[in-house]
């Protein structure tokens, strides 16, 4: 019943596009999506760029499907096997609109049993280096913000005060010199509305949990050694790694402000930092889709890099470590029963040849 009134959805929705562009033949687009689905759950995969997923689709360990992608709505999606197990991939673009509408379209369009999200992060904790891939178990969106009024007649009981705020006067210059107007904004909950439960009721979430059987599996990545030299004399100051840690946290704010990153750590103990991944969470959660997001630490917010631990200079490396670690997740991840026809062997391919230069 409820898959029906999907598909007549879907159907609608094909219609309006072809309605929109004489590009696209509705039935065949139809048909053709039908028939992807009938073979069985796809794994969706979400990245950030098209250099990256460049990187996925052009790895020996992809292959693409018969159809190899379909054009909907301005987005490519590409089919295939990666790692023997069958995937769909399209790239989002930046920011927490992207994210999120990306995260729908697959949702809707696909039958899924899941989906990962890779793309780059910044660093929220001290701990962790340029080059490290990290996954964590929780997302907030922290854009989501109640700007206080400054003076008398504040509003009261409009928004809520549990999650805590930022206070601009705290940043004066010299400490605690003099007031400030702006005052201070408060972090706001989002409204999810659940597929599971009644329309038009939304609950109020904070933090987002990832699949927890993704992240139990993840564990095993930690043991995957990581390239960190680009060539014999170039290495990043210390070997990458693969880390699961508990917090990241996402808004439309590429941060690059020390103060603001140590407040955020300070305040809601993250270690990630991105533009993505909440948004996606979000829409995982509110489908009741798994969902693990996989970042490759590539700035420090606020702080000059050195040598070795330019962005830039580093950045093909980043591509080339996250290709062997979804890769390897993949495999871990349950499998599928297996696909109706082995899909062919592809020879190899030098995956280094694949860089991007895109920040987070
Ligand atoms: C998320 O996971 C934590 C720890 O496992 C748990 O305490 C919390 O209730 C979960 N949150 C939701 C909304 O399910
Ligand atoms: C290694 O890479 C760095 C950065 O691209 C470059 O400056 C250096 O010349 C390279 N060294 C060798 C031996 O190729
Ligand atoms: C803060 O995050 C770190 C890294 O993920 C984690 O090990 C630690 O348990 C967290 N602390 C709290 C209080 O949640
Ligand atoms: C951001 O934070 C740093 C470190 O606290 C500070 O020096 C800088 O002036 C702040 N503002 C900007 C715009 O970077």
């Amino acid at each position: 019943m409820a898959s029906s009134v999907i598909i007549s959805c879907i159907v609608l929705v094909l219609f309006l596009i072809a309605s929109q562009s004489e590009a696209h033949n509705t039935p065949d687009l139809v048909a053709q999506l039908k028939g992807i689905n009938e073979v069985g759950p796809h794994l969706g995969l979400l990245v950030q760029t098209k250099s990256q997923a460049d990187a996925i689709i052009k790895s020996r360990h992809f292959v693409p499907a018969d159809c190899d992608y379909i054009d909907i709505f301005a987005r490519r999606f590409h089919l295939g096997w990666l790692s023997q197990r069958r995937v769909v991939i399209v790239v989002t673009g930046t920011g927490i609109l992207n994210s999120g509408v990306c995260t729908q379209l697959l949702i809707t369009l696909f039958t899924l049993d899941g989906i990962i999200h890779y793309g780059r992060a910044g660093i929220g904790n001290r701990l962790y280096n340029i080059g490290d891939i990290v996954i964590a178990s929780q997302w907030a969106h922290v854009g989501l913000w109640h700007w206080q009024r400054y003076g008398p007649g504040e509003q009261t009981g409009k928004y809520t005060k549990d999650i805590g705020y930022l206070d601009f006067h705290s940043y004066s210059v010299p400490i605690h010199f003099c007031e400030n107007t702006l005052n201070k904004v408060w972090f706001q909950y989002e409204q999810l509305f659940n597929v599971n439960g009644p329309p038009e009721v939304a609950k109020q979430v904070f933090w987002v949990n990832v699949s927890k059987s993704y992240y139990a599996a993840a564990k095993e990545l930690e043991d995957i050694t990581l390239e960190g030299c680009i060539n014999r004399t170039t290495c990043l100051s210390k070997p990458p790694k693969v880390v699961r840690v508990k917090r990241g946290c996402s808004s439309n704010t590429y941060i690059d402000n020390l103060s603001y990153k140590n407040f955020l750590y300070l305040k809601f103990n993250v270690t990630v930092i991105d533009k993505d991944s909440a948004a996606a969470a979000l829409v995982c959660e509110s489908n009741a889709m798994p969902y693990l997001s996989i970042r490759s630490l590539s700035n420090r917010p606020g702080e000059a890099s050195s040598k070795n631990n330019d962005p830039v200079i580093f950045s093909r490396l980043e591509t080339v470590n996250a290709v062997v670690v979804i890769n390897k997740l993949i495999t871990l991840l349950a499998p599928e029963p297996l696909p109706p026809v082995p899909p062919p062997v592809k020879p190899l391919v030098d995956e280094t040849e694949f860089a991007g230069h895109d920040f987070w």
